[in-house]
């Protein structure tokens, strides 16, 4: 989509898109975050808009070993729909058969990780490091995409280092090995978050595929994402840190005057954010997951600095609830509501066992 120089940029962001046969309700993606996106977080972005939400990356080698832990991200709420579970990996046949398992547990989309920074990752040869081994980057992809049905989505990064084009290069090679979307944050690993995100580079790769380019990278108001969208051509935009214990981005990405939320219903959310955590982690693994969600909710200007720093000393999940309803009392009215409108657990695909279900 090209706009002209003073032309205002509009571009509709309800409208539906796909991915091969995968109909996406709004041009908006909830990024995949390791240590953040839980059910309960993507569950969230569903109801905030989001027409697409992401797994967090799984090991393909965790599955492979039947690890519990790892086969627990596989667990898929019936209202997460359309869902990507991300896997990452370096060998072909080992990510083919994480895709299957994917496939099987009911996500819509395979994602493929090429852009971990991290090295522990990337020591493996996994993540962003496969940019530099193009020939098996593509092997993987193929593996994938001839494994499952599903459509497959890569997402990457620029390329390893500072002012890398790589991801030009290696992308169209990726469609060809079977890829039917790819998503770029187009900073490159070295930067892990540092600098910006430059999506003229994201432009240029869409000029280059003929598949969907979804845009990741500081896309953190309404004004920014029809900025990326009109400038680059991408068919959606992905929104990662700004949505941290804030969903009322979404909606404000989506609306442009969406309101701002009240105490209450920042208190409401994380309530029952925090019951589906420990729902799906257990008591004591959500302890210690939660504490940064605090921070992120109570932040912004929302609630007192001491308050959050007091909160994250307490382990008792009721007694943090029972301090939250206190500085919002009408907090609880708003998550009966919220709660009314969940699903009930019927609804909910349970297709794996109690025991992971705990021990997440
Ligand atoms: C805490 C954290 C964890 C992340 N984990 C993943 C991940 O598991 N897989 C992935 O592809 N990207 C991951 N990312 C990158 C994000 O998906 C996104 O591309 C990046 O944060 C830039 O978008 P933003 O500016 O909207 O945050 C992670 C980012 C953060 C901040």
């Amino acid at each position: 989509m090209q706009v002209k120089p003073g032309e205002p940029a509009q571009v509709d962001l309800h409208e539906s898109w796909r991915i091969r046969d995968v109909v996406i309700p709004t041009r908006l993606v909830l990024a995949p975050m390791a240590g953040v996106s839980v059910q309960a977080f993507r569950r969230q972005g569903r109801r905030y808009g989001a027409g697409l939400v992401c797994s967090e990356m799984v090991s393909c080698a965790g599955l492979h070993h039947g690890n519990e832990r790892t086969l627990g991200y596989l667990r898929i709420a019936g209202d997460e729909h359309p869902l990507a579970v991300q896997i990452f990996g370096s060998e072909p046949a080992v990510m083919a058969e994480a895709a299957r398992m994917v496939a099987d547990a009911g996500a819509d989309i395979v994602d493929v990780n090429f852009g971990c920074p991290v090295r522990k990752v990337t020591k493996t040869g996994a993540g962003a490091t496969l940019l530099d081994d193009p020939d098996r980057a593509c092997e993987i992809v193929a593996a994938v995409a001839s494994a499952v049905d599903l459509p497959v989505s890569v997402k990457m990064r620029r390329g390893l280092d500072d002012g890398s084009r790589t991801c030009l290069d290696v992308g169209p090679r990726l469609v060809e090995a079977g890829a039917a979307s790819l998503t770029l944050h187009p900073r490159s690993a070295k930067q892990m978050y540092t600098g910006t995100a430059d999506h003229a580079l994201t432009a240029e790769l869409v000029e280059r595929v003929d598949v969907p380019v979804i845009a990741s990278g500081d896309v953190t108001s309404h004004a920014r994402a029809q900025a990326v969208l009109a400038t680059t051509g991408a068919s959606a935009v992905m929104v990662g840190r700004a949505a941290q214990g804030n969903p009322w981005v979404l909606r404000e990405i989506l609306e442009e005057d969406a309101a701002e939320p009240s105490r209450e219903e920042v208190v409401a959310e994380l309530v029952l954010f925090m019951r589906e955590t420990v729902r799906e982690l257990g008591e004591r693994k959500a302890q210690g997951f939660l504490k940064k969600f605090y921070g992120w909710y109570l932040g912004r200007g929302r609630f007192p600095r001491a308050f959050k720093a007091e909160l994250t000393q307490l382990d008792d999940l009721a007694e943090v609830e029972r301090r939250l309803f206190a500085a919002a009392p009408g907090g609880r009215f708003v998550l009966v509501r919220l709660e009314d409108e969940q699903p009930t657990a019927d609804e909910v695909t349970l297709d794996l066992p109690i025991s992971i279900y705990g021990g997440g």
